[in-house]
């Protein structure tokens, strides 16, 4: 039998398969220290977890209309407007189930045959896939770790062709932990709006960032960004709701009524019950989202130093996110090498960078308790002292 020529060419996400496979050690008792993940290891805020049970008494258990609840979507141009300075009608917003759902959906909207969308390196490991289910060709612009993965948008500029439909920006950025700074962003925004094409701007993590570092939405840097940007987000990251599957996107109106077209079609809509959680997760009381952040500031600060004073490793150090995007050069090993020798002889739990779209670096989640990453950073030292 042969198979979709577009989804057999599909890599399954190596991020998830490297979940699955560190449940499946811990589940033949192997004690493994989880530096892999990619959702915040803290449990959903009681408040969000209490109106999804409302929900679910006062039977909203239907179909929703596709693009979600007029509640949610009118929340959602709240917190824009109050959290980014985006104004957004509620007809411009467009709720999915999780960030990535969104993303597939704009890239399937976008996107014809041979068209091209510009993905910065090192990227989220789905961005090329989703790409190319779309038909279009990512072409891939590089950001030099001594830029602290910072991208020169003088080289996006250079890589644009009469083809490019997009532009993808992801700051706070997984896996490297870059934020961009407003220069930057108003650099981007210059390019899309003089090559007349989308910026479709991740912001995913924004309410993670650290020291001095402040989220800039990019919609929102010069007064005609917005028109050339589609400003995706959700509550997965923010809110430690990466199982309740809502993320949205906010952009031009047409765009956003072809991804309801589509979800009309294949998902109906985002569950009914998550998005009465999403609700008050936007709407409710934010101090959970301000802890974690703290928590995750001291543990990236204890995690940089371990990994600088490893000897055989090095970062530069992440300024949101979660994430600590590892230089393993100085070990000789490729990152899907190091990353298996790391689990099989330390118990220790990374994603290659491979994955990522560079080979050079691993990538280490601070989404694990201090204990963890303390134990976690003994094991590959002393693993390090045997290569
Ligand atoms: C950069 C980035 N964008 C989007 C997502 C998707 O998030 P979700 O689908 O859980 O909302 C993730 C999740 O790992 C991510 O890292």
């Amino acid at each position: 039998m042969k198979f979709s020529d577009r989804v057999s060419q599909l890599k399954p996400s190596l991020t998830l398969a490297i979940t699955a496979k560190v449940k499946a050690m811990r589940k033949k008792g192997i004690d493994v220290i989880g530096f892999g993940a990619g959702e915040p290891d803290f449990d959903t805020p009681d408040n969000i977890k209490e109106a999804a049970i409302r929900a679910i008494k006062s039977g909203l258990t239907k179909y929703t209309p596709s693009a979600g609840t007029p509640e949610l979507r009118e929340a959602v141009c709240e917190k824009l407007k109050k959290d980014n300075s985006l104004v957004y009608k509620p007809e411009e917003v467009v709720i999915s189930c999780g960030a990535k759902h969104t993303l597939y959906n704009i890239f399937q909207a976008l996107c014809n045959k041979n068209d091209e969308v510009i993905i910065i390196s090192p990227y989220w490991v789905s961005y090329p896939e989703m790409v190319a289910l779309s038909g279009a060709k990512p072409r891939i612009v590089r950001s030099r770790e001594e830029d602290g993965f910072v991208v020169d948008p003088g080289l996006i500029e250079k890589n644009i062709t009469g083809r490019t439909k997009a532009i993808i920006v992801n700051s706070p950025s997984n896996p490297t932990g870059a934020v961009y700074g407003k220069d930057v962003l108003k650099k981007i925004a210059e390019i899309a709006i003089s090559r007349n094409i989308f910026v479709i701007s991740d912001e995913i993590y924004e309410k993670f960032t650290y020291g001095e570092e402040r989220h800039v939405s990019l919609g929102a840097i010069l007064p005609e960004a917005k028109s050339h940007t589609i400003s995706v987000n959700g509550v997965s990251k923010a809110y430690s709701m990466t199982g309740w599957r809502i993320g949205y996107a906010a952009g031009d109106a047409q765009i956003i009524k072809l991804i309801s077209a589509l979800q009309s079609h294949s998902t109906s809509n985002p569950s009914s019950i998550s998005q009465a959680a999403a609700l008050e997760a936007l709407r409710g009381n934010q101090a959970a989202v301000l802890k974690m952040k703290k928590e995750f500031e001291v543990r990236r600060d204890y995690m940089v130093k371990r990994v600088n004073s490893s000897g055989k490793l090095s970062c530069v150090e992440p300024k949101g996110a979660f994430y600590i995007f590892c230089n393993i050069s100085k070990t000789k090993l490729d990152s899907t090498a190091f990353a298996g020798q790391l689990l099989e002889k330390a118990h220790v739990a990374c994603v290659p960078g491979a994955a990522f779209g560079s080979d050079r670096h691993v990538r280490l989640s601070f989404a694990t308790g201090m204990d963890n990453i303390k134990t976690g950073h003994d094991r590959i030292d002393k693993w390090l002292r045997t290569l």
